[in-house]
């Protein structure tokens, strides 16, 4: 068994020549021919910023055909992919929507109730490896938030999420706007500034709430009493510490809980994707992006 790990992919594909963005070039087998090797039993760790869930559909609940194919293109791969949720990713859709005012909106008006229905749920919950999966195919996994997991024998903790950078004009709520000539015009009016859509391209569930910390936390520690250490920890967003040793200002409660972590726990190696760089902070803190490394195996 072999764990590999890489940082975000945003999506399917790149998104301009120079991009190292993309799934399906990353995972081709040009650039992981070590997959050739491997297995249902080998896993590939995405650290956030899958994005292979992506679209909002305001008419039905499906995967759009571009989606739908380039999963179904993972799912065919010889390893199984796993992922956290980063903050780029359509919490909709992958763990259940739960904005009623925007679901009741014009927004959604011409969706469905049985679609709505579909869409409350998200892709359907299991338990794997002894803790919580989203299953988007039956290879292609995404990790719960503070859940553990245990890969043939190596303990891993699996915390998504992440302040997102790039809302500092703000977030716009289509519920809040009357009507769609209302959001249009109002949206028009601040081009060029950044500023994301709640429930199109920015979801709140992006941070973890206070129970998914503390359940999160809980969890580690009673791995260390009955292992000794967390083998591995996944997760999208850096510890505070780490952010500002590569330079970066501006801290959020999530980073402040993984540096609380960091003090708490021992563990073999910690991967983070967000920074969309590859850098090693020391040989078990490392912050990725296009690389994929061998975490684990022969
Ligand atoms: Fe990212």
């Amino acid at each position: 068994m072999a764990i590999y790990v890489t940082g975000d992919t945003h999506g399917s594909q790149p998104s301009g020549f120079l991009s190292v963005d993309g799934f399906m070039r990353r995972l081709s087998k040009n650039s992981f021919p070590e997959q050739q090797s491997l297995g249902k039993d080998d896993y590939v760790v995405i650290c956030g910023d899958f994005g292979g869930v992506w679209a909002a559909n305001r008419y039905a609940c499906a995967e759009p055909p571009e989606e739908k194919n380039a999963l179904d293109w993972l799912e065919e791969k010889p390893f199984t992919t796993l992922f956290v949720p980063g903050n780029h990713e359509n919490y909709d859709r992958l763990t259940g929507c739960r904005n009623e005012a925007l679901l009741n909106s014009w927004f959604y008006e011409r969706m469905p109730d049985s679609e709505k229905k579909k869409l409350r749920k998200g892709y359907p919950q299991k338990k794997w490896n002894g803790g919580l999966v989203r299953e988007i195919r039956p290879s292609v996994l995404m990790l719960e938030r503070g859940e553990i997991f245990c890969l043939n024998g190596q303990y891993c903790l699996a915390f998504g999420g992440a302040h997102s950078h790039d809302i500092r004009d703000g977030v716009l709520d289509p519920a809040a706007y009357a009507n769609e000539a209302d959001f249009i015009m109002d949206y028009r009016k601040r081009k060029g500034s950044l500023i994301r859509i709640k429930g199109v391209s920015w979801w709140e569930e992006e941070m973890p709430s206070q129970k998914e910390m503390e359940q999160g936390k809980s969890r580690a520690l009673a791995l260390m009493e009955q292992h000794g250490r967390v083998d591995f920890v996944f997760t999208h967003a850096a510890p505070l510490s780490d952010l500002l040793f590569f330079g970066y200002d501006g801290q959020d409660e999530c980073s402040r809980f993984l540096e609380s972590l960091l003090h708490e726990i021992s563990f073999g190696c910690w991967f983070y994707g967000h920074l969309h760089d590859n850098r090693m902070l020391s040989d078990n803190r490392i912050l990725l992006y296009e690389q994929i490394v061998k975490a684990y195996g022969k």
